[in-house]
């Protein structure tokens, strides 16, 4: 990896961790819910220096900046605070974590929906666990992380970003069970492939409505009477909710958690896709997380020859969708739909398959 200032000293640890899109399952992981997410190639790289003071350094090479902290002097930047939130809680769990200077690099686009900052979590604790030699598991790494992101960044998210970081493989989608964890690989539809295209137009989680969609989320478990809409045992009681808005997020909740599990059932890409296409309907239409542009990125991916699915991926309100595609078709079909995108004066771009 590139480094600045310490490029003369070999580091004292390095890890990694990808970035991850989600198949199937959205807005379901903080509800108990079921999600599918797979990891793409792009990662995020971390490096570590014992520094022998008892304060930080960490240096992005993506935005070209340095920022100081010590435990005592929490950073300001957003980028920084996932860090010191994991060295935090890190530290929570076993005291003594040294000064250190910390170098990151990512391939993981940030701020579309492809979970840079889990990415950024993962890597960081990896690297923590590599030069500590610290007991936490993959699975604790992804409790700790999300921790850090809810507790320092400010956004009330789930655990399926987390979980994908750390346990997820690039060639097959991981279906989590975000209530107990239990989990499986799932492979993808035979001859099919994902394609994920940016929007261009930017999202930010703690700015939007992410967490006002929880809350309304927990409302609707209180008046269903259940701890977590998981529980909801049929759409009838969620249609006799009074509240209109209340009744939506539920209803989104409840079949988006039924198409995962459909979706274990596919054996052929065509009914994957169509689970796809249900999806960003009901993330439109009930949970109403997407925009403009990516309801026009999804309507003509969904209209290529080639392509058995297309939705929004990860929280919605701007970033990128996914498609399911025949692997032979997925170049083309990118190309195809960019020039038109981008020809209606918009900013779209090929994020996975990475471009060369
Ligand atoms: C973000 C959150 C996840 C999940 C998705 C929506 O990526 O970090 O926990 O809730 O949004 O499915």
């Amino acid at each position: 990896m590139s480094v600045g200032r310490t490029a003369n000293r070999e580091p004292d640890a390095m890890a990694d961790a990808p970035g991850r899109v989600n198949m199937l399952g959205e807005h379901t992981d903080y509800n108990d819910g079921f999600v599918l997410p797979v990891a793409i190639t792009q990662r995020t790289f971390v490096a570590m220096w014992r520094n022998g003071t008892d304060a930080f350094s960490l240096y992005a090479s993506e935005l070209g900046q340095t920022v100081r902290f010590s435990f005592d002097e929490p950073p300001t930047e957003h980028f920084a605070s996932y860090v010191y939130g994991c060295l935090m809680l890190a530290r929570a769990q076993r005291a003594d974590i040294p000064g250190l200077d910390i170098e990151v690099r990512s391939e993981v686009p940030m701020g579309v929906g492809l979970s840079s900052s889990a990415a950024l979590e993962v890597a960081t604790l990896r690297c923590l666990r590599q030069l500590l030699d610290l007991p936490f598991d993959d699975v604790v790494i992804a409790q700790i992380a999300q921790r850090a992101e809810i507790e320092y960044a400010g956004v009330n998210c789930g655990i399926m970003d987390q979980m994908a970081s750390s346990l997820a493989g690039t060639d097959r989608a991981l279906l989590i069970d975000t209530r107990s964890l239990e989990r499986r690989d799932v492979p993808l539809p035979e001859d099919s492939a994902v394609l994920v295209l940016d929007s261009g137009v930017a999202r930010t989680l703690a700015g939007s409505g992410y967490n006002q969609r929880r809350s309304e989320c927990e409302q609707a478990a209180r008046e269903l009477g259940v701890s977590s809409l998981r529980e909801v045992q049929s759409l009838e009681a969620i249609e006799k909710l009074g509240n209109d808005v209340i009744r939506r997020r539920a209803r989104h909740v409840f079949t988006e958690n039924a198409r995962v599990l459909q979706a274990l059932e596919c054996s052929d890409a065509a009914a994957f896709g169509q689970l796809m296409n249900a999806s960003h309907a009901s993330l439109r239409d009930d949970y109403e997380v997407s925009t403009p542009e990516l309801d026009l990125l999804v309507r003509w991916l969904q209209a290529e020859d080639g392509v058995f699915g297309a939705r929004l991926t990860g929280a919605g309100f701007g970033g990128a969708c996914v498609a399911l595609c025949r692997t032979d078709a997925v170049q083309q079909v990118a190309q195809s739909v960019l020039a038109k995108y981008n020809g209606a004066g918009h900013n779209g771009r090929q994020l996975v398959p990475a471009p060369a």
